[in-house]
């Protein structure tokens, strides 16, 4: 079989890897993918916003099955643009992709269908937005409605940073907004729940923790994710029960009854508060690096299971996973997630050997004449599978000092929760 995958992050490679290993897949094409997805696929270089021109690739390449890795093509309705033209497409489509593309089209599901979920009200105007905050507690939370990258959210602790981010995004910094969301904040650990959908049924797809922050100790910044592990420590089989029933059951019933199914992966953002989960967010997709983490325990065939996913068969599948703790360190471009430097050449990568139970994903890297050269803010990961997540971040960092690429940082802390 033919395969595409649209995107360049960690996690497309992540994928690639896996489709690679497969019996079934004799080509791979990434659009545009990175330096390491050109090792083991075609890298095609298309505008991700011209669909007809991604259409018409797929069909003179033959594709039989296209992957969509990032929100955004999703968000703007790629998927249903494909499925006209009879490609089979994993990924959910552009009514369902609203449970990320808008945080108030989920807020209101939440409330329609009663979700535990943060207390929220929407506001259209700075003014109507401005008076809620003068009589209000801290801290509290305000959102941008629409796709931000991660960044349309604002965890205010007084009135004067409010009242900032609520002129930042009327002002547009995230795009034309007509309104925004204040919510209450929430107190507990954060967890990442990862369901895979056929429309019909749904499995999970294991538990992930990634850390946010920029510094070392959970401070600083927030960045698309500095390293992750899995499984998370939180998940038990009553809280995993909790999940599916109170928030993804009523949410699929929600897009039943607007027309529509989930196909695709479900990244459920949950704040868990004395075991009982609250829905923070959706993501239509799987996260950057808990992809990267989580993938590499995967015992099943990664394409049975999408082709299942586009076919309705996914009952049919039985997901298995290697009994192994697995950890994931990001390494990003000095200065990321502020200004950093690009065209930065990563020397060194050739003195990496990995093990069967080590695994390199590139993210914002290109190869130019044998060389690899940083493009992005996040660039490489480093994943080991072992016994225990402390050997895992072991292994990683003894590579990550061969590499020694002056370049970069990472955070050497990562899973301090559960190990130290
Ligand atoms: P989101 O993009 O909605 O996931 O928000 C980004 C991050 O902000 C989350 O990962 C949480 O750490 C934090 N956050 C969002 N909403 C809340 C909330 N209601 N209470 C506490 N923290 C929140
Ligand atoms: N790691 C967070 C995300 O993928 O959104």
């Amino acid at each position: 079989m033919i395969v595409g995958i649209i995107g360049s992050g960690g996690r497309e490679h992540a994928i690639c890897q896996s489709m690679n290993n497969s019996s079934k897949i004799k080509k791979i094409f990434c659009f545009p993918g990175n330096a390491g997805t050109k090792k083991i696929a075609e890298n095609i270089d298309l505008d991700l916003e011209n669909f007809e021109a991604i259409k018409k690739f797929i069909l003179d390449n033959k594709i039989e099955l296209i992957i969509i890795g990032p929100e955004k093509p999703l968000v703007s309705g790629l998927v249903d643009y494909l499925e006209k033209f009879h490609i089979k497409v994993f990924g959910p489509n552009k009514l369902a992709s609203q449970l990320e593309g808008s945080k108030i089209f989920t807020k209101k599901l939440c409330q329609k269908f009663k979700i535990p979920t943060a207390k929220f009200g929407i506001f259209e105007n700075k003014e109507s937005a401005k008076e809620f905050l003068i009589k209000t507690n801290y801290p509290i939370v305000i959102k941008a409605d629409n796709l931000a990258s991660g960044k349309g959210v604002y965890i205010c602790d007084n009135e004067k940073n409010a009242m900032i981010a609520v002129e930042e995004i009327f002002n547009g910094k995230f795009g034309i907004a007509k309104n925004l969301l204040i919510e209450e904040f929430l107190e507990g650990e954060e967890m990442s729940f990862f369901t895979i959908h056929d429309g019909n049924v749904f499995k999970s797809f294991d538990t992930a923790q990634d850390h946010k922050r920029v510094l070392e100790g959970d401070k600083g910044k927030n960045t698309g994710g500095m390293g992750a592990y899995s499984p998370s420590r939180l998940i038990n089989d009553e809280l995993k029960n909790k999940i599916i029933k109170k928030i993804i059951e009523p949410t699929l019933k929600g897009l039943s009854e607007i027309g529509t199914v989930y196909k695709g992966f479900l990244y459920t953002g949950l704040m868990i508060i004395k075991n009982e989960p609250y829905l923070i967010e959706y993501n239509v997709r799987m996260g950057d690096p808990e992809c990267q983490t989580i993938l590499p325990k995967l015992k099943t065939d990664l394409a049975d299971i999408f082709l299942a996913c586009c076919e309705e068969k996914l009952s049919e599948v039985n997901i298995e996973w290697l009994n192994k703790k697995s950890l994931c360190i990001v390494v990003c471009s000095k200065g990321y997630p502020d200004l950093f430097e690009k065209n930065v050449e990563i020397k060194n990568l050739k003195r990496i050997k990995l093990d069967k139970n080590e695994f390199l994903f590139h993210a914002g890297t290109l190869e130019k004449n044998d060389k690899v050269y940083a493009i992005g803010g996040r660039v490489l990961n480093f994943i080991s599978l072992a016994e225990n997540l402390r050997s895992a971040r072991e292994n990683i960092v003894a590579n990550l000092k061969k590499l020694n690429w002056s370049g970069g940082f990472y955070r050497k802390d990562i899973g301090h929760k559960v190990i130290d």
